[in-house]
């Protein structure tokens, strides 16, 4: 028998996703961001969401903020697929989906048409020095996303800073765990 759900549509305000559920979930599914940036999508108008004025300070990090993730994304991606341990593959691979999705995001507020990701095979074979490169480069993320939140005069580019360390504090804990 079939058991019919009574379903909604929730978007992410700081990536601009949507997602259908029974309920609101705790995370953005996409980007990892947390569930006070989680609206229903008849509440939600997003016109102008991408349509931002960047200083000059903004742009500089924007761009610097595109690099990390565009790295990172292509780091977890290798670790996903060079990582024995099966639970390593699976957590790997979600990383190097929201960290694209965060290149994405980035992306649409530089207005670049599309992401080119390198090659990159440097990661290790074996899951935990793939976790302490995790550690390092998402404390480098936070450190920089905070810096850069602080320095921007825009509630835009500073709402989707403070959202990414919130999220890349979630992927920190997650090689804490297994560290
Ligand atoms: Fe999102
Ligand atoms: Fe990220």
């Amino acid at each position: 028998m079939f058991k019919i759900t009574v379903v909604d549509v929730y978007v992410c305000k700081i990536c601009g996703e949507a997602y259908i559920g029974e309920k609101m979930p705790t995370h953005c599914p996409f980007c990892g961001a947390h569930k006070k940036y989680l609206v229903k999508a008849r509440d939600y108008d997003d016109t102008g969401a991408w349509e931002v004025d960047l200083n000059e300070k903004d742009r500089i990090n924007a761009e610097k903020a595109l690099e990390v993730e565009i790295s990172n994304t292509i780091f977890y991606k290798c670790a996903s697929q060079k990582t024995p341990s099966l639970e390593g593959q699976k957590l790997f691979k979600i990383l190097s989906k929201v960290e694209n999705e965060h290149a994405s995001v980035w992306k649409k507020i530089l207005k670049l048409e599309k992401i080119e990701l390198p090659k990159y095979d440097a990661c290790a074979s074996e899951y935990i020095p793939n976790l302490e490169e995790s550690h390092s480069r998402e404390e480098r993320a936070i450190n920089f996303y905070k810096q850069a939140a602080v320095e921007s005069a825009n509630p835009r580019v500073r709402e989707i800073f403070q959202a990414f360390v919130e999220v890349e504090t979630d992927h920190l804990q997650l090689s804490e765990k297994r560290l």
